[in-house]
């Protein structure tokens, strides 16, 4: 694990990080061949669930989904982000990552910064726990997505934030919808690598939402580029099918016992 995180962090200033989400196995097999980092995001609320922020999903959830993207994790770095309320204190943050990391044999969990967690952040990282930050649009702490306009003075905070966070022990630390000046001083005056969602290309790595970028969530902020469109592509192999099996074209002889 630790040979994975020295890895992750030398690529900074050298080689721009790739990672993106994964919440089941038949994705992750296929971003591992791809991907420095895969992350169990708990963006699976909105984009599995349907519910509207992430404030409800449970930690039992993360730990299935990160089992089943596990499965197909090879060289990446799999890192699960802790649900909100499973990291009040020290305490419960090191019993929730220790349980994480034993069920799930993930390399790494997300916290994401209220500007009041970084003593937690220490506990872990002393613990021996690797710990990725997020700072910028921190949806656990927000009810509904909406790109902020940072002031001078937040975004002095922003800077400040993400200083504590290194300073506290992480290894990397998302930043999420900031604009590029404030993520060009944050990623140069941190020793650890950013890794960028809707916040530049002046980050270390950049992350999305795999189900964005491949065109089936049906979010498509700004940030996103869509690669694909398989919604379309899904559709129309169902509706292909549905005509077979009116015609009584599928099952024929080639599959059929
Ligand atoms: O939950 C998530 O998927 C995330 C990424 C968008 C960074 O936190």
């Amino acid at each position: 694990m630790k040979l994975k995180i020295k890895k992750i962090k030398n690529k900074k200033n050298k080689t721009p990080l790739i990672c993106l989400t994964a919440y089941s196995k038949n994705i992750s097999k296929i971003l591992d061949k791809y991907c420095d980092i895969v992350l169990v995001g708990d963006s699976l609320a909105n984009v599995l669930y349907g519910m509207k922020n992430t404030h409800k999903i449970t930690l039992n959830t993360m730990i299935e989904h990160a089992k089943s993207v596990k499965l197909g994790i090879r060289k990446s770095l799999l890192v699960v982000d802790m649900p909100k309320n499973t990291y009040r204190n020290s305490k419960l943050a090191l019993k929730n990552a220790k349980k994480i990391i034993k069920r799930t044999k993930c390399d790494a969990v997300k916290i994401e910064n209220n500007s009041k967690n970084f003593s937690i952040i220490k506990t872990l990282t002393k613990s021996g726990i690797p710990v990725m930050g997020h700072i910028g649009f921190t949806p656990q702490y927000i009810s509904k997505f909406k790109p902020v306009i940072y002031s001078k003075k937040d975004e002095k905070k922003l800077i400040h934030d993400s200083f504590k966070i290194e300073e506290a022990g992480a290894f990397s630390i998302v930043v999420e919808c900031v604009s590029a000046t404030i993520s060009k001083k944050v990623t140069s005056n941190l020793k650890i690598p950013t890794i960028g969602i809707g916040a530049s290309r002046f980050c270390d790595g950049q992350i999305l939402v795999t189900d964005d970028l491949l065109g089936l969530s049906g979010f498509y902020p700004k940030f996103v580029k869509k690669y694909a469109n398989l919604k379309k592509i899904i559709e129309n192999s169902i509706q292909k099918y549905r005509k077979d099996v009116l015609n009584k074209r599928f099952p024929d002889k080639k599959n059929s016992f």
